[in-house]
């Protein structure tokens, strides 16, 4: 057996005493940069080096735990000096302890294989959902259903982490309204239900360039949700167009389904490192001004060849419009067999791009939450007394700044006699 030396200044000391924090389900949730991830990831491997815990590690997208969980908790085994005790296992995304207990990952969006998720010992003791905000609450109830196993010194567990960003999301709706949660508040204990917020005033481990740059927010949206880790309420939202359906639903009003998406349009935002590379796949139904929002592409960390192959899978012969500012991605993708033609964008183009969409009605099909959480999001800038200015705060816009892009033709079609300069 090995013994492990662990120095409890390697943590984040407001997580300590979650480190084996046995409640049925356990909310982190707070600011940007709050050491959120860092701890959980920590606890995993803590978890798995203890023995009795198998993990799924879950996201909406299962792409996106590469870059993400994945990777995070490989640095904490490096940090630990552990690497030797564990095998990772990139392809298949599985971490395996010598102890035999393992911490496996899947997307939501793949059924398939969270229904064969087996671990070589035991079952799944503990299902952690990272960016909690990204996923439906239906999820969330089936994740709970599959937990199996768990003893009395293991007993199941669900953890959530997030971002506040949204007080009319149900996760506040679930979790936070049943207790009474007072917005300052920043603890709850139950055994069935623990709920930490943390800001970065929780991580001691932040520069003083990451905290200035937290601390300069002067939205008050974005200072309540990302700095102060408060459950986010908008004022001034640009979008009230909008809808949530189920395109896929015959009784539903807006029922689309497959077959007749035909007037496709797609844009692309680019993205890498912190932003995401996001495509909104749409119809447009003119004759009623209805856009449908079928499909969303929303991640980091794809180069331009993996970016090609998904768009190749999402739909192989599709025009997209893509942002004119990385002609050199633009060429990339278009070397790689993707029909790609850059924006023509240009002075206020923003503006008339967002006055264009607020004219029609925007649907946005149910598995689209990160459309969703930017159309919630999207807002005007705000002067000192909270009043709008007409300059959206250029923040979780990426999928909307796509619609501008696909809908460019339709905008410049219409040649309203206020068309900014670019398109006359
Ligand atoms: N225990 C730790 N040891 C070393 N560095 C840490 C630790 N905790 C946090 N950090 C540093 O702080 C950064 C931010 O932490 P983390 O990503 O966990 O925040 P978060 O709360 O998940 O933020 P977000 O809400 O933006 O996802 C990390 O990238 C890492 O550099
Ligand atoms: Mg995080």
């Amino acid at each position: 057996m090995t013994t492990i030396d662990l120095h409890a200044e390697v943590f984040n000391p407001v997580y300590l005493p979650h480190l084996k924090n046995n409640a049925r389900q356990q909310v982190f949730f707070g600011g940007a940069s709050s050491g959120k991830s860092v701890f959980l990831a920590q606890r995993v491997v803590y978890d798995l080096l203890s023995g009795g815990r198998n993990y799924l590690i879950a996201r909406q997208v299962g792409r996106t735990l590469r870059g993400s969980v994945f990777t995070e908790i490989q640095k904490v085994l490096g940090d630990w000096h552990v690497n030797e005790l564990f095998s990772v296992n990139k392809s298949d995304m599985l971490i395996t302890c010598e102890n035999g207990y393992q911490a496996v990952f899947a997307g939501l969006d793949d059924v398939a294989k969270l229904k064969s998720l087996t671990p070589a010992k035991g079952a799944v003791t503990d299902v952690w959902v990272e960016e909690a905000t990204e996923i439906e609450r239906a999820s969330i109830k089936e994740l709970i259903k599959r937990q199996r196993g768990g003893s009395e010194k293991t007993p199941k567990r669900l953890t959530l982490s997030f971002n506040p960003i949204l007080k009319a999301h149900w996760i506040y709706e679930e979790y936070f309204s049943p207790i009474a949660w007072a917005d300052d508040q920043t603890e709850y204990r139950s055994d069935a239900l623990t709920i930490l917020r943390t800001t970065h005033k929780d991580n001691k481990f932040l520069t003083p360039d990451d905290v200035n740059d937290l601390e300069s927010e002067t939205d008050a949206y974005y200072r309540d949700v990302y700095t102060l880790g408060k459950w986010g309420v908008l004022g001034n939202v640009i979008f009230t167009n909008w809808v949530m359906a189920d395109l896929d639903d015959p009784a539903s009003e807006y029922y689309l389904p497959e077959a007749q998406r035909t007037n496709r349009r797609h844009g692309l935002d680019f993205g890498f490192s912190s932003d995401p590379a996001a495509v909104p796949f749409t119809h447009y139904d003119r004759a009623r001004k209805r856009i449908y929002v079928y499909d969303e592409l929303y991640e980091t960390g794809l180069t331009n060849d993996v970016l090609a192959e998904i768009l190749k899978t999402k739909q192989t012969r599709d025009i997209v419009i893509a942002d004119s500012a990385e002609p050199k991605s633009i060429a990339e993708l278009r070397a790689r067999g993707v029909d790609v033609y850059p924006a023509h964008k240009g002075p206020d183009s923003v503006l008339f791009g967002i006055q264009w969409l607020q004219q029609q009605t925007i649907v946005v099909h149910k598995h689209c939450i990160n459309m969703r959480n930017e159309l919630s999001q999207y807002k005007w800038r705000e002067d000192g007394q909270g009043r709008a200015m007409r300059q959206p705060v250029d923040r979780n816009n990426h999928l909307i700044d796509g619609l501008r892009y696909a809908y460019e033709t339709e905008m410049i079609d219409q040649k309203p006699e206020y068309l900014p300069g670019i398109y006359k």
